[in-house]
């Protein structure tokens, strides 16, 4: 019997994007009813598909640990005793099934037993009967199950899937995570605090579906909560799948302005202009933001506050791990003493944000183009990253200008992430006149771009970002197809 699934348990069934099975939806090549899936189309338009030959869902795998930073780097299967209670409710699902089968076969046998007798005298009755049997008979000797039912059945195991209302996203929950922790790796903008179980920001009811807590959690809902199926996302975990009613961001306004202290985790050269800053916040504070934003950050220094505003470089599901992308630049204090050796591990940087316009809003599907100069790179990786998690986007393509030599300081993740999703494109160009080659850059972009929808992301310094803007216009794209961030 086909079974129904969501977009986000039939990608990873197949081993491709969701963003790719919603384009075939919509191109009319695969068939889903009220947004779900059936195994038999599954098998239809992919009958070779083998959950352990998906050898794009290890790539996007390797590519999401890469990008969620070590803290998110967990085993692909949850705990054992999460995993006895997955294949628990499976096993009653099983004999709920086993016992409907039973009593359908033995009321086959009873009707033949009772045609048996009246056989002799009714000639109705006696070809109900050979009905019946042949009936019987072409059940047992049907064909063998479909493969994706078994290969559903394990994934129902392994991860659990969370529909959630009113939005209509779903999400797999995998490994260890709370539901809070797999939502944001989806790139959903859940709402939520310390991420430590202390604030109750991230308060849901669940609709359907069996949770089990992970994390002990200090806040304390009510009974009427409780009784109300209210559950803190982030110390709990799905062990079946689950409908949950929760708001989500739907963009900066959404997201109030937090402070909080972190500390220098690492500073690395990323080139000889450019260094990797890598903030820690605490357990219990971690830093809410959408992708494409930035945060002030502020050092006290022989008694002065220095201060400045960079986007973050990381993805908002690592919420404790900020990176930034320093360009050297005399005129910013902050970076001035990163690159004079001021600034060490264990320091404190005081964070006060997030700030910023930059960003995309939620169920965003067309094509997108991004283009970066220099550090300007920084939040389009982060911006990049959420696309990644997300797997809504038909395709997205970087192209990146260097004005400088070490310009082109991550093409190495680039190339990485062009390896893992054929739906990536990544151009790199160098020049030292950010106008001229920004204008280059927007014209060989444009020569690919094909689809009318298709949205641009632009960021670098102010003559680059107004140059890429221009050559938009000229060839024709209108302005509320671009997005801007002047850095
Ligand atoms: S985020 Fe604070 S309790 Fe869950």
């Amino acid at each position: 019997m086909a079974r129904a699934l969501t977009l986000s348990k039939a990608a990873h069934l197949v081993g491709i994007p969701r963003g790719t099975l919603q384009r075939m939806i919509r191109e009319g090549s695969l068939a889903s009813f009220d947004g779900l899936i059936d195994t038999d189309e599954l098998r239809r338009v992919f009958p070779t598909a083998r959950l352990e030959d998906s050898g794009m869902l290890e790539r996007v795998a390797r590519i999401r640990d890469e990008s969620f930073g070590r803290r998110m780097r967990e085993r692909a299967l949850p705990p054992a005793e999460i995993l006895a209670q997955r294949l628990f409710v499976q096993s009653e699902e099983l004999a709920e099934l086993r016992r409907h089968l039973q009593a359908y076969h033995q009321l086959v046998a009873t009707a033949i037993s009772k045609l048996d007798q009246d056989a002799s005298t009714d000639d109705t009755a006696s070809r109900l009967r050979q009905m019946l049997e042949s009936g019987l008979a072409d059940v047992l000797a049907s064909e063998p199950a479909n493969p994706l039912d078994a290969m559903t059945d394990m994934l129902n195991v392994v991860c659990a899937n969370v529909v959630v209302r009113p939005s209509g996203h779903d999400f797999l929950v995998e490994g260890n995570d709370s539901i809070l922790q797999a939502a944001l790796k989806a790139g959903l903008g859940f709402n939520y605090g310390c991420g430590g179980g202390n604030c109750g920001l991230c308060k849901a009811r669940v609709v359907s579906g069996e949770v089990r807590e992970v994390m002990h959690a200090d806040y304390r809902l009510s009974p009427l909560e409780q009784q109300q199926g209210w559950v803190l996302l982030c110390s709990h975990t799905a062990l079946s799948d689950l409908v949950i009613e929760t708001l989500e961001a739907s963009g900066p306004a959404d997201i109030p302005e937090q402070q909080l202290v972190a500390k220098v985790r690492s500073l690395q050269p990323l080139g000889d202009d450019t260094l990797l800053l890598h903030l820690q916040t605490p357990r219990s504070t971690r830093l809410r933001f959408l992708a494409g934003q930035g945060v002030t950050l502020g050092v006290a220094h022989e008694g002065t506050d220095l201060q400045s505003t960079h986007p973050v470089a990381s993805c908002p599901c690592d919420d404790r791990n900020l990176l930034f992308h320093l360009p050297r630049d005399p005129l910013d204090p902050l970076a001035r003493l990163a690159f004079d050796g001021g600034l060490k591990p264990q320091d404190n940087v005081n964070v006060r944000g997030p700030v910023g316009e930059f960003v995309l809003g939620t169920n965003v599907e067309q094509p997108i183009v991004f283009l970066a100069c220099d550090t300007g790179f920084a939040p389009i990786k982060s911006l990049i990253e959420h696309v990644i998690a997300a797997e809504s986007i038909e395709s997205f393509e970087l192209h990146w200008l260097a004005t400088r030599s070490d310009g082109h300081y991550q093409a190495n993740l680039c190339a990485s992430w062009v390896d893992a999703f054929d739906n990536f494109g990544f151009h790199a160009l160098s020049d030292p006149d950010p106008a001229a080659g920004g204008a280059l850059l927007t014209r060989q972009a444009c020569e690919r771009a094909h689809r009318s929808d298709t949205a641009f992301l632009l960021c670098g310094p102010g003559e680059f970002v107004e140059a890429c803007r221009a050559e938009l216009g000229r060839n024709g794209i209108e302005e509320n197809r671009i997005l801007r961030n002047v850095l």
